[in-house]
């Protein structure tokens, strides 16, 4: 064996092949202070963690907190990684007041759900119960126990409800910009007598999440309401993992709807300009269909370019001391010594099983 000098530690190898797949490392968060695997600053910049500050015996401040010190707070609703960065009304454009003014109204949150969503029906969308099961077959490949998904845009959390009661996933976080959208969401779980999930108030231009680390991303009836729809989509495909699934639903051209408010106001789309939006985003994979009048059914699939960085994991895992075994298709066993072999989910394609036998020292 070489000397324990030259040796990396098994974690230090990990971390390496981790980056090198664009996966978030669980095990270096951790370390540093039981760091979230999927949440972070805006823009995904440092991993954060719970905290609490208490005031005496009954008062109690929780919040997010980065390695930088930055905080953003959490009520009894969502955790807030807008906050003071919001733009105040008087500063908001024609569009913005529009796209995103319109639902951040306590009554538009309180009606969506009692009619205004319903009404999309009739430009196409497949309604919600439909909706769900495409999405769910769409991220039937990366449903799991371990697997995050994100109702982006979510609204009054009509689909995150589904997302949730299917049992389908580990983890389901839900975003949007809007309090009142959040707040009728929340009291929307409550009433079905569901488990909330983690609800964050996030401009999707800057995701709170952190890069390669959701499974599958929803945003369902929203990529028109966003006003930097090129930054929202670059920040989809920055925070899916290798392989991970993006559906989305919005309104085309032919959209009948029209009342004075909407003029000028939301982005409506022709399908090829919505595939072009896809590719400039990042993402390889791209289907856009027209379903009724007006309506754009959009998946979306990360590449998985394992194929290309497995050669240099392959170098990493023979770096001196460290042993590395193939166990399965997509898994990897690393350890120092034979004895105290480590697993983790990284993360060779089946392609290059064959080479990983055991390293003889
Ligand atoms: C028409 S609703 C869609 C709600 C739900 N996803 C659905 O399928 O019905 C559009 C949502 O996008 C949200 N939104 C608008 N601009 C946003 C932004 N920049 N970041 C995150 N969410 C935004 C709004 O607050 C609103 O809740």
């Amino acid at each position: 064996m070489p000397s324990s000098s030259t040796k990396p530690s098994s974690d230090a190898v990990k971390g390496k092949l981790l980056e090198i797949f664009g996966v978030s490392n669980p095990q270096n968060a951790a370390a540093a202070g039981e760091y979230d695997e999927v949440l972070a600053s805006p823009a995904g910049a440092k991993p954060v963690r719970e905290a609490v500050r208490l005031f005496g015996p009954a008062g109690a401040l929780r919040y997010m907190i980065d390695a930088d010190g930055r905080r953003w707070r959490s009520n009894g609703v969502y955790t807030d990684f807008v906050g003071d960065d919001a733009k105040a009304p008087w500063d908001l454009s024609r569009s913005e007041r529009i796209m995103e003014g319109t639902f951040q109204s306590p009554l538009v949150s309180f009606v969506y759900e009692r009619g205004w969503r319903q009404a999309f029906n009739a430009n196409g969308f497949p309604g919600i119960d439909k909706e769900f099961e495409e999405v769910a077959e769409f991220f039937s490949p990366v449903q799991g126990p371990s697997s995050v998904v994100m109702d982006l845009s979510c609204g009054s959390g009509l689909m995150t409800r589904r997302l949730v009661k299917s049992n389908r996933y580990g983890r389901v976080i839900a975003g949007d910009l809007s309090p009142s959208m959040l707040g009728e969401a929340a009291q929307r779980f409550d009433k079905a007598g569901l488990t909330r999930p983690e609800f964050l108030r996030c401009d999707v231009s800057q995701l709170p999440i952190q890069s390669g680390s959701v499974d599958g991303l929803h945003a369902g009836a929203a990529l028109h309401c966003w006003t930097q729809l090129e930054a929202g989509l670059r920040e989809v495909y920055r925070v899916l993992k290798p392989g991970g699934r993006f559906y989305a639903s919005t309104f085309l051209v032919a959209a009948t709807i029209n009342t004075p408010l909407n003029q000028n106001g939301y982005k409506f789309f022709t399908v090829s300009e919505l595939e072009r939006y896809m590719r400039e985003a990042g993402f390889e994979t791209v289907t856009v269909m027209q379903s009724g009048r007006a309506c754009a059914l959009i998946r979306c699939v990360k590449a998985d370019n394992n194929d290309n960085k497995a050669p240099d994991a392959l170098a990493i895992l023979q770096e001196p001391g460290m042993v590395a075994v193939a166990q399965e298709p997509g898994m990897v066993v690393v350890a120092e010594e034979p004895e105290q072999e480590q697993e983790f989910s990284a993360i060779v394609p089946p392609s290059l099983d064959a080479p990983l036998e055991p390293f003889e020292e």
